[in-house]
């Protein structure tokens, strides 16, 4: 079933999704190469817990981290551990917030320059695919909108949409119903109205679109071993289109 929230439950979603966000700002001022992910993942526990609110990733399904922090091949749901981050490399970092009961999801990519040019490229193509896709909602369009546009906008450029993780909804809890794919048909799937929230973040892979799963469980690597790039907001349909809640 997908929740309507209402106006009041909005207020303390909306609060938690600018959090998630002022996270992130915060991770790209702190984030530097030589860190181990776990030192990076220490300093945004420090963060959310300083603003009264709880990293929702700890403890989530036994999740060991306050933040999913995926780097190059790695997908997502990279366990922050003893990995040193490198001039080069493509950092992904998702940050859950719980603030109140109330949930807030935003990823974004970094990059530790100097990159590659394909790199910065896979990098600009996934951002610009979730922008174009968040353009698309307004209560009366389709959930084969976002995909369609997602797909379109990466696969003239070369690149794969990821088919084994997608898109949720998000505010009550971490994860609601609808799924939201990153690829499909416009026109297609559920009709969004005013009051649903959901999360939009697109993996976008330089190559093929497979993943595999690493024996910790968690951690999602594309098979050809290839990069990933991918950003996360949280929007809301209001009557005359969409916000983005996990807006810096
Ligand atoms: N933030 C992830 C998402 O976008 C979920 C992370 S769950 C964790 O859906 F346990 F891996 F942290
Ligand atoms: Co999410
Ligand atoms: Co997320």
């Amino acid at each position: 079933m997908v929740i309507l929230k209402t106006n009041s439950m909005i207020k303390k979603i909306r609060l938690s999704c600018r959090l998630a966000s002022q996270t992130l700002d915060y991770a790209s001022q702190v984030i530097q190469v030589g860190q181990t992910t776990k030192e990076l993942d220490e300093l945004i526990y420090e963060f959310i817990c300083s603003h009264d609110a709880i990293p929702a990733s700890l403890g989530y399904n036994g999740f060991p981290g306050s933040s999913c922090i995926s780097i190059n091949e790695v997908v997502v749901h990279g366990i922050p551990g003893p990995r040193v981050i490198n001039a080069g490399d493509v950092v992904k970092v998702d940050v859950t917030t719980n603030l109140n009961g109330y949930f807030g999801d935003t990823a974004r990519t970094f990059l530790m320059e100097p990159v590659s040019d394909q790199a910065r490229k896979l990098t600009e193509i996934t951002k610009k695919s979730m922008d174009l896709a968040i353009q698309t909602v307004r209560p009366g369009s389709r959930v084969g909108d976002i995909g369609a546009t997602i797909q379109g906008c990466v696969e003239k450029e070369g690149f794969s949409v990821v088919r084994d993780f997608v898109g949720h909804g998000v505010g009550l809890r971490m994860h609601e119903h609808p799924a939201i794919p990153h690829y499909g048909k416009a026109g297609e799937g559920m009709i969004f109205k005013t009051g649903m929230i959901f999360t939009i973040e697109p993996m976008i892979n330089a190559g093929a679109f497979g993943v595999k799963i690493l024996g910790d469980k968690w951690t999602a690597v594309t098979i050809d071993g290839q990069l990933s790039a991918q950003f996360e907001h949280a929007i809301l349909v209001t009557e005359d289109g969409h916000e983005i809640l996990t807006i810096s």
